[in-house]
């Protein structure tokens, strides 16, 4: 694909995660379960949560658009898209879980958008084995904090944490995926430093 197109088609899918309402194929895990009645202080701590969750995926968006945008390979490049078009079903599901609970989005997602697109574009520059190790060190650390969600999140708030369960398997599954095509393991410098940049990310995103 000429450089141009993958830029158009890269700035088309910004405008699409920040400015609409994302689509799921999958029904919304948790869907068939009734709401639970919740507290305020429990629906707040789940909208929180939810909003961080919801963040980290507007994160995967445009870290998967600029890994794709920079892979080398082919292959590599059509299956980051790929898995960036997974993201988008989480991306739908925590948006649709914030408005059930009547909570909103991170003001500040064009801001997490452009900072992870610009990492990726970063991580593809690398080459595929960085990049893909990238991918699989960010999936694995997701996969982590998706856990801790799961102690954080009111017991019985079903429907969020169907949610994060779902997404807790997907993203393993996309990790997995980085290491069988050729993914290799980032020096713990790097991984110590993304632990900072995503905390610094969530605990953000938890108020605003
Ligand atoms: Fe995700
Ligand atoms: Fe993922």
């Amino acid at each position: 694909m000429m450089n141009i197109d993958k830029f158009i088609i890269g700035f088309d899918s910004a405008l699409r995660t920040l400015l609409t309402s994302a689509q799921t194929v999958r029904p919304v895990p948790g869907g068939e379960l009734p709401e639970a009645a919740l507290t305020d202080v429990e629906k707040r701590l789940s909208c929180a949560l939810m909003r961080v969750n919801h963040v980290g995926e507007v994160c995967a968006q445009a870290l998967y658009q600029g890994q794709g945008l920079t892979a080398r390979n082919e292959a590599v490049q059509q299956t980051l898209l790929q898995a960036a078009r997974e993201e988008t079903e989480h991306l739908a599901w925590t948006e649709r879980r914030i408005a059930e609970l009547g909570g909103r989005k991170s003001v500040l997602n064009p801001l997490w958008y452009g900072g992870s697109f610009a990492i990726g574009m970063f991580a593809g520059m690398l080459g595929d084995k960085w990049n893909l190790g990238f991918l699989a060190e960010t999936e694995h650390q997701v996969g982590e904090h998706l856990s801790s969600h799961l102690q954080r999140l009111p017991d019985n708030d079903g429907r969020s944490r169907a949610i994060v369960k779902q997404m807790e398997i997907d993203e393993a599954s996309h990790a997995t995926m980085a290491l069988s095509h050729g993914g290799v393991e980032l020096p713990f410098p790097v991984k110590v430093t993304m632990k900072l940049g995503s905390k610094v990310m969530t605990q953000t995103a938890y108020w605003i």
